[in-house]
C-alpha cells in the first residue's frame, strides 16, 4: 500500500449506482413536471461572491453567520459554495435585465448547495435542491401557482401523506411591529432563555419562534402572535391565499409559528413535511419575498419560490413510486456465448458485432464471458431483464436465444424479432 485510503469529505456523500437510477428518474421527473408549468431551466455558477449571500440571505441567519463556505481566490475575491439559489437566480435575473422580459418569469434549477452544517440522517453539507422561482409575479395567485406546482409535482412522485405547513411572516411594517411586541415580551424574560435564543434577541428574535427547546416553547405559547400585528394588506394577502388553495382543493394546515430560517421573505411562507423524516423533516421550504430583487439592484419585484431538499426527498420516496417501477431501473441484457464460437482469427469476439446490432436497435446489453451459475448472479445484480445467449447454430442463423428471467422460458427467435422483444423491457414506462 502506498499511502492511506481517502474518504470523501465529512458531511458529503458519493452516490453509486443503483441509487443514482433513482436519482436520474427524479430529474427527468422534474424537467417534465416543472415544464408542464411553464418554468424552463437555470443554471447559476456554484461560486458566487460572498456578499450576494451577506445581502441576499442576511447577515443575521444561521447560513451566512457560520454555515457557509467562503474562502479568498487566488485574486483575493472572497467567494462561497453556494448555500441556496434563490439569491443567485435573482442575481441573474438583474444581471440579465430578465426583468425586461415578459412576466412572470419562470425559472427552476438543479443542483448542490453547500452548508456547514453537522451531518446526520437528511443533513449534508454538500446536499442537493430542487427549486423553483416566479419572479415579476402578482401577489397571492403566483404563490398558489407555485404551491400548485408543488404539490403537483410531489403528487407525480407517490407522495400521498405530505403536510403543506403554511404561514405568513407579514410585510416589512408587519414585521417591524411585531418584532417590537416581541421583544416587549421577550428582554425582560431574557433569563429564561438559552443562549442562542439569547443572542437571536440581538440580531433575529423572530428565529427565536423556531426554538424546538421544550421550555422556551412554553415561554413562546404565550407571546404575543404575528398574526395579531399584520397590516391590512399582509392579512389581506394570507386571507387571499388561503381561499385560492381551499377553492382548489389543496390541503394545508396553518402554522402560526413557521417562519423560515432566510431573511428575505415576506407575507406566505411555507414547508412540506413528512414524518418519515425525524427531526430534519422538512423536505421542502419556501415562500414569497418581495424585496429580494431590489436588494440586489434590480426594480421592486414580487417573486416567490421554493426549494425541495432532493436527499431527504429520496430518502422518503414511497415504495410505490411509480419513479421505483422496475422498468424504469432494469440494467443491460447480458450477451453470452453458448458453447465454444468460431475464432475470427483477429481476436475479436463474433458476441462484438452482434452488441453492436442489438444497442443500435436501442437494447442496452454487455458482453460478458461468465458461465452459469455466476451469469445468474451478475443478472440479478445488474438487474438484467434477460440473457441473450449465442451459440454455433445461432451464429449461422443470424438467431438469439433469449433466456427472460421473469418468465424463466427460453425462445429462440431470429435476430429482428428477439430485439423487439427485448427493447419491450426498456419502453414499458408507467
Ligand atoms: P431552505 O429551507 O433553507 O430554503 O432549504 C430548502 C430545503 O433544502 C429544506 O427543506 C431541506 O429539505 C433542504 N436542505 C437544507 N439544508 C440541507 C442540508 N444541510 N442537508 C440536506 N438537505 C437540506 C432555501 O434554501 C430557499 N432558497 C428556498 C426558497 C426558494 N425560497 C424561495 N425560493
Amino acid at each position: 500500500m502506498k499511502g492511506r485510503a481517502l474518504r470523501a469529505p465529512k458531511g458529503t456523500r458519493d452516490l453509486l449506482p443503483p441509487a443514482t437510477g433513482l436519482w436520474a428518474a427524479v430529474e427527468a421527473e422534474v424537467h417534465r413536471i416543472f415544464a408542464l408549468y411553464g418554468y424552463r431551466e437555470i443554471r447559476t455558477p456554484i461560486l458566487e461572491e460572498t456578499e450576494l449571500f451577506a445581502r441576499g440571505v442576511g447577515e443575521a441567519t444561521d447560513i451566512v453567520g457560520k454555515e457557509m463556505y467562503t474562502f479568498t481566490d487566488r485574486g483575493g475575491r472572497s467567494l462561497t459554495l453556494r448555500p441556496e439559489s434563490t439569491a443567485a437566480v435573482c442575481r441573474a435575473y438583474v444581471e440579465h435585465g430578465m426583468q425586461t422580459l415578459p412576466q412572470p418569469v419562470r425559472l427552476y434549477y438543479l443542483g448542490p448547495q453547500f452548508r456547514y452544517e453537522r451531518p446526520q440522517r437528511g443533513r449534508y453539507r454538500q446536499f442537493h435542491q430542487i427549486g423553483a422561482e416566479l419572479l415579476g409575479g402578482r401577489g397571492p395567485a403566483s404563490d398558489v401557482e407555485i404551491l400548485l406546482l408543488l404539490v403537483a409535482f410531489l403528487r407525480r412522485l407517490g407522495f400521498a401523506e405530505l403536510t403543506v405547513l403554511l404561514n405568513t411572516v407579514g410585510d416589512a411594517p408587519s414585521r417591524a411591529a411585531y418584532r417590537a411586541a416581541l421583544l416587549a415580551y421577550l428582554e425582560p424574560r431574557a433569563a429564561e432563555l438559552g443562549e442562542e435564543s439569547r443572542r437571536r434577541l440581538g440580531t433575529n428574535p423572530l428565529r427565536i419562534l423556531d426554538s424546538k427547546d421544550p421550555a422556551e416553547q412554553e415561554l413562546l405559547a404565550a407571546a404575543p402572535r404575528l398574526a395579531d400585528h399584520l397590516t391590512p394588506a399582509s392579512r389581506e394577502h394570507f386571507a387571499a391565499v388561503r381561499a385560492h388553495l381551499d377553492r382548489l382543493g389543496v390541503a394545508y394546515r396553518v402554522e402560526p409559528r413557521l417562519v423560515r430560517g432566510l431573511d428575505y421573505y415576506t407575507n406566505t411562507v411555507f414547508e412540506v413535511v413528512s414524518g418519515d423524516l425525524g427531526a430534519q423533516n422538512a423536505i421542502c421550504g419556501g415562500g414569497a419575498y418581495e424585496g429580494l430583487v431590489e436588494e440586489l439592484g434590480g426594480p421592486p419585484t414580487y417573486a416567490v419560490g421554493f426549494a425541495i431538499g432532493a436527499d431527504r426527498l429520496l430518502e422518503v420516496l414511497p415504495a410505490g413510486s411509480p419513479l421505483r417501477a422496475p422498468g424504469r431501473h432494469r440494467g443491460p441484457v447480458l450477451l453470452a456465448a453458448a458453447g465454444r464460437l468460431p475464432e475470427s482469427g483477429d481476436g475479436v469476439s463474433p458476441l462484438t458485432p452482434i452488441a453492436e446490432r442489438l444497442r443500435s436497435e436501442g437494447v442496452p446489453v454487455v458482453e460478458t464471458g461468465a458461465r452459469a451459475p455466476r451469469l445468474f448472479q451478475l443478472a440479478e445484480q445488474l438487474g438484467a431483464p434477460a440473457l441473450a445467449f449465442v451459440g454455433e447454430e445461432e451464429l449461422a442463423r443470424g438467431e438469439l436465444s433469449l433466456r427472460e428471467l421473469g418468465s424463466r422460458e427460453q425462445t429462440r427467435l431470429p435476430f429482428a424479432e428477439a430485439a423487439d422483444r427485448l427493447r419491450r423491457y426498456y419502453e414499458e414506462q408507467p
